[in-house]
């Protein structure tokens, strides 16, 4: 990252630690201690980061009108870190053992409540539209992973299922978030809709991002590799390689897919090869990494734009 957006990302680290002392301050203890541990853990924080960036992009001066709101989504965006990994019985986040594998079960879905509600607490001093586009992009991260329960080892899952899937869960939020900064900045909800586009464009290239890093598996990813392939997860290059696969190839990748071990890992990778998978995801990623770029052409030239373009060029080549 540049110098700009660690320094940045080092402001925003400082303020949720100090959110977290604070409340055990107030005796908020194992509950505040478990949430605190997964939220300082050491995310990338691009969620904030986006929102501060866009008010700034917008034309909003003050920071401390805006820092709240960039909080707001860290801590809701943690909160469905911890239901997640509930979900998908994940045991690693952020290099961490995750709130469920460590607590119990109920303390996992407690403290996942808790940061969900602290998130509410700061959004909740915004304006009703601000609310409102906080309160609908949670309820479309739940259905979109009800959506996802529900074709777990779907093998007739669609694009258009894994597109829908994407923007709920992933890309909502990013949506939500530049575009609400946008209108605590002033904007005219025409020009907020501008980066309503931009967040969810770079949202759907970061989820493709993400299940091809779970594919090619990289430990500085913080939790381990083919987790969604062991999950049933139907992930883009999958359903893309059970459309191009014909005859023995396509039952052999029915049939590891279904009852997927590690063993299986190379030959289910030389099965998306073979159709050119992962390439096939890769163009999409880029595609849409364009498409969250141009949504910031109406905007003036500056740092925050610098840094915006700077973070479209981050996602593509991350590794964690
Ligand atoms: C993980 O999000 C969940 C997905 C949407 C893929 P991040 O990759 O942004 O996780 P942190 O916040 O950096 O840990
Ligand atoms: C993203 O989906 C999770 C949310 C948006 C809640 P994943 O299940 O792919 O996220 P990871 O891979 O566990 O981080
Ligand atoms: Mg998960
Ligand atoms: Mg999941
Ligand atoms: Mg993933």
């Amino acid at each position: 990252m540049t110098e700009a957006l660690t320094r940045l990302q080092q402001r925003v680290n400082e303020s949720l630690s100090a959110l977290i002392q604070s409340e055990l301050d107030l005796g908020g203890g194992e509950v505040v201690q478990e949430a605190g541990r997964v939220l300082l853990a050491g995310g990338k924080r691009l969620r904030p980061l986006l929102i501060l960036l866009a008010y700034e992009l917008a034309g909003g001066k003050d920071e401390e009108e805006i820092f709240p709101l960039a909080m707001a989504f860290e801590f809701i965006h943690t909160a469905t870190l911890v239901h997640d990994d509930i979900a998908d019985e994940a045991e690693q986040r952020r290099g961490i053992q995750t709130i469920h594998a460590q607590a119990g079960l109920a303390k996992g879905i407690i403290a996942g409540d808790w940061l969900f509600v602290q998130g509410f607490g700061l959004g909740g001093r915004y304006d009703e539209t601000i609310v409102k586009l906080m309160a609908q992009c949670c309820a479309n991260i739940a259905i979109a992973e009800f959506h996802q329960l529900d074709h777990v080892l779907n093998l007739a899952t669609t694009p258009e299922d894994y597109l829908d899937i994407v923007r709920g869960k992933t890309a909502g939020p990013f949506a939500a978030g530049c575009q609400a900064a946008g209108l605590v900045a002033g904007l005219e909800p025409e020009a907020a809709s501008a980066l309503n586009i931009f967040g969810m464009e770079l949202g759907i290239a970061f989820q493709l991002v993400d299940d091809l890093l779970d594919l090619r598996g990289d430990e500085r990813m913080g939790k381990p590799r083919g987790a969604d392939v062991y999950e049933g997860k139907m992930t883009l290059p999958l359903i893309h390689a059970l459309t191009l696969s014909h005859g023995p190839h396509r039952a052999r990748l029915a049939s590891i897919i279904e009852d997927f071990e590690d063993e299986q890992f190379d030959e289910l990778m030389q099965l998306l090869e073979r159709s050119s998978s992962l390439e096939y995801a890769e163009i999409l990623v880029r595609t849409h990494l364009e498409r969250a770029q141009n949504a910031l052409a109406q905007f003036p030239d500056g740092d925050a734009k610098d840094l915006m373009m700077f973070i479209t060029e981050f996602v593509m080549d991350r590794h964690a």
